[in-house]
């Protein structure tokens, strides 16, 4: 029996959206559109219509013809689209998840932090951009002291006020931290201060003109050279899980007296002599010594009542160490060959 163009829409749209498989969908492809189907009997009625109804039935029929095409078409896509959704092939390689990489220099910070915390430090940090009273004056450095020269400085260019030791610059060190810290805070304390420092000079596979330092301060009352030799020393075997011998050689430093130096055996040739260590069998790791009264009295201390161990090390030398770098210069290079071995 014929079908009405008004039947055939009534139920087409229906079929196609009830049914599940592109194989339903072409039969009713077939039922409605084939040689023998519904619609296409219309059309091949219009030849016995009258001229008007012609125009009418055959534009009605030919558009619906389109509709139904359209969605017999979209509904497959439909279906080749759930398909590849549900098919899992577990024998394909799985995708790597991409995800990102450590500096070593945050590993070194985030390790050396560990460690210092549960020795009981607290850990602080103070500005990158620093008074010249912070960085140099209160630290027992006056202007024109020929001691300037050990830190190259960057100055900033102030607007405001260039008010002598309220001139801004770079810290060239962590140790303007020392002060800010005393000021505001009561010993007795025991704090580290990592921090990114800057110098005006020459780069080289060991210097940097950034680079990072951790200062570590402790005042109370009873604070000798030796706890500090005995801090760093178990600060060294945690890091490098070995053990180290700690050699201090005198050195000079204008805000703390005695001043040293701080040596390490090489953990890589244990002090027979290799090339990170020049040969020498030591490591220079940074300077320290017990805190000189007059950055007490600058800061309102009473350097009768307290005395302090303070030290400042380059966390960039402990990470080649570790790590096996061997040039400063790769931390800030951007390089992602460099990053991606981490
Ligand atoms: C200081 O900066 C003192 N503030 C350290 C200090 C603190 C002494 C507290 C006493 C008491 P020095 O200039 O030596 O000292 O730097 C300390 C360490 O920072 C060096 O041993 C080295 O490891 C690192 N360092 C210094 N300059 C550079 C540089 N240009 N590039 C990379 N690391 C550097």
């Amino acid at each position: 029996m014929n079908m009405t163009l008004y039947e055939i829409e009534q139920l087409v749209f229906a079929e196609i959206v009830r049914v599940s498989t592109a194989k339903e969908l072409e039969e009713i492809q077939h039922t409605y559109l084939g040689r023998k189907g519904h619609l296409t009997a219309i059309l091949r009625g219009l030849s016995e219509l009258s001229l008007e109804e012609k125009r009418d039935v055959g534009e009605r029929a030919n558009l619906l013809r389109v509709r139904i095409e359209t969605a017999l078409k979209e509904r497959l896509e439909e279906f080749k689209e759930k398909q590849e959704e549900r098919f899992f092939d577990i024998t394909f390689p799985g995708k790597k998840v991409v995800a990102g990489h450590f500096n070593p220099l945050t590993l070194i910070l985030k390790e050396i932090e560990d460690i210092f915390i549960s020795f009981g430090f607290s850990v602080v940090e103070g500005p990158e951009v620093e008074t010249e009273f912070n960085n140099f004056d209160a630290l027992n450095i006056p202007a024109n002291h020929p001691a300037r020269e050990m830190w190259d400085t960057f100055w900033i260019k102030s607007q405001s006020s260039n008010l002598k030791s309220q001139r801004l610059l770079l810290r060239t060190h962590t140790s303007p931290v020392q002060i800010r810290y005393m000021m505001t805070h009561e010993p007795p304390f025991r704090i580290i201060v990592p921090g990114t420092t800057y110098r005006y000079e020459a780069t080289d596979a060991r210097h940097e003109m950034q680079f990072t330092q951790v200062e570590g301060l402790v005042v109370g009352e009873d604070v000798t050279l030796a706890n500090f030799k005995a801090v760093i020393e178990a600060f060294f075997i945690r890091l490098f899980a070995q053990k180290v011998e700690i050699r201090l050689r005198p050195g000079y430093f204008p805000f703390v007296e005695p001043g040293v130096e701080v040596d390490a055996t090489c953990p890589r040739c244990k002090k027979k002599g290799c090339e990170l260590c020049k040969f020498s069998g030591w490591l220079e790791l940074g300077g320290a010594g017990m805190v000189h009264p007059n950055v007490f009295d600058a800061v309102k201390y009473n350097p009768k009542e307290v005395q302090g161990f303070a030290f400042g090390i380059g966390a960039e030398r402990f990470a080649m160490i570790k790590y096996g770098i061997p040039d400063i210069r790769l931390f800030r290079s951007g390089d992602l060959r460099f990053i991606r071995q981490f």
